[in-house]
C-alpha cells in the first residue's frame, strides 16, 4: 500500500534480514548456529514474546562496527520508502550492544550516519529512540541514559521494551523523570502481553506521550475511554500480534473494534524481518484480513502523521 505514512514502532534490530545477518556474520568472522537463511528463516516461529526475543538478541551478535550498523539503517529505509513511509521513528536497544561489548558511541553514530542521509537519499525524514530494556535493571537503564548524554543531538525520546510481564513501568519512574529533564520525549510499550494496569502505569507514572502496542487496552472500557478522550495513540503492530500470540489469527485482531471506539490507532511492523512483513505489507493484510475499506486505511495513514513527534511544517512536508 502506497499511502503517505508515518512508521512509529518498529525496531531496527528486528530488520535484520537474514541475507544481512549472514553477510555480516561472514564479515565478522562470527559463526551463525544455521546452515544458510532457509535454515534461519525455519526459525521464525515463536511462542510468545519471549522466544522471539531470545532469537532476536542472539542474531545481534552479527551486527558490530558502525558500517554495519549504518548498513542495517539504511536497508530498512529502502524498504520502507518502497511502501511508502515519509516519516520513520525508530528505535533502538543500547543495552543489547553495550552489553555484548560494542560501544553506545558505535551504534547511535553507525545509525545516525544512516538516518542523516535518508531524506536525501530515501524522502525518509527520521527520529531516533532509545529503549531501555525493561527484563534488566533500573540502574542499568540509568547508566544508560547517561552514557548517551554525548549522543542526545541525535536521539528525540526514550523507550521501553524487552519482556513486558513482570516488569511494570513503575520500576523506570526515575530514568523516565532524568529522560525528561534532558528534554526528551517519552513513550513505553504497554499492554503487548502485559495487563491494562501497565498502560495506566506508562501514562501516569511515566508520563509517556504514546503507547506502544495498547492491545489489551480492550480489557478495560475505563481506559479505552480515557485513551479516547486524551487522544493518546497507539503504535499498533498486527503482524507482530499473530507471530507472537497475541491474537491467535489476523482475523481475530481487535483493530477494527479498537477504530470503531474512537481510539487513535496506527500501524506497524515492529520487527519485519521477523513477523513477515513491512509498513505497506502490513496495511495490505490488515485490509484483506479485516476488511478495512479504503477510508479506515487512510485514517489510519492520518493518524500515524498525528502521532509522530512531528512539528506542523514538518508534518506538511511529511504527508
Ligand atoms: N523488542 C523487539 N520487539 C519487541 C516487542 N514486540 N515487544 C517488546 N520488546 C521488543
Ligand atoms: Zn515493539
Amino acid at each position: 500500500m502506497h499511502l503517505p505514512k508515518a512508521e512509529l514502532h518498529l525496531h531496527i534490530e528486528g530488520t535484520l534480514e537474514p541475507e544481512l545477518a549472514f553477510a555480516l556474520a561472514a564479515r565478522n568472522g562470527v559463526t551463525l548456529p544455521y546452515a544458510d537463511t532457509e535454515a534461519l528463516r525455519t526459525a521464525y516461529l515463536f511462542e510468545d514474546l519471549q522466544s522471539f526475543l531470545n532469537l532476536y538478541y542472539a542474531l545481534m551478535a552479527v551486527v558490530r562496527t558502525e558500517d554495519d550498523f549504518a548498513e542495517l539503517a539504511d536497508a530498512y529505509l529502502a524498504r520502507a520508502a518502497a511502501q511508502g513511509v515519509r516519516h520513520a521513528e525508530i528505535f533502538f536497544d543500547p543495552q543489547a550492544h553495550t552489553a555484548r561489548g560494542v560501544p553506545l558511541g558505535t551504534v547511535v553514530e553507525g545509525l545516525g550516519r544512516a538516518l542523516e542521509r535518508s531524506e536525501e537519499k530515501h524522502g525518509i525524514s527520521t527520529q531516533l529512540i532509545m529503549c531501555f530494556l525493561r527484563d534488566q535493571s533500573a540502574e542499568s537503564a540509568l547508566e544508560t541514559l547517561e552514557a548517551a548524554r554525548p549522543h542526545l543531538h541525535r536521539i528525540s525520546a526514550v523507550g521501553l521494551d524487552s519482556a513486558e510481564v513482570g516488569h511494570p513501568p513503575v520500576k523506570f519512574r526515575e530514568v523516565y523523570e532524568r529522560a525528561g529533564e534532558l528534554g526528551l520525549r517519552k513513550v513505553a510499550h504497554a499492554g503487548e502481553e502485559g495487563p491494562p494496569s501497565y498502560i495506566r502505569e506508562a501514562l501516569d507514572v511515566l508520563g509517556v506521550e504514546r503507547i506502544d502496542h495498547g492491545l489489551r487496552c480492550m480489557e478495560d472500557p475505563d481506559l479505552v475511554k480515557r485513551l479516547v478522550a486524551e487522544r493518546v495513540p497507539l503504535t499498533l503492530c498486527p503482524l507482530s500480534n499473530v507471530r507472537l500470540r497475541a491474537v491467535d489469527t489476523l482475523e481475530q485482531h481487535p483493530l477494527p473494534a479498537m477504530l470503531e471506539a474512537g481510539l487513535l490507532c496506527t500501524v506497524n511492523s515492529d520487527d519485519p524481518a521477523y513477523f513477515g512483513g513491512y509498513v505497506g505489507d502490513t496495511f495490505h493484510a490488515v485490509h484483506e484480513a479485516l476488511g478495512l475499506d479504503r477510508e479506515q486505511l487512510r485514517t489510519l495513514a492520518r493518524n500515524s502523521f498525528e502521532a509522530a513527534f512531528l512539528d506542523h511544517d514538518e508534518e506538511r512536508r511529511a504527508r
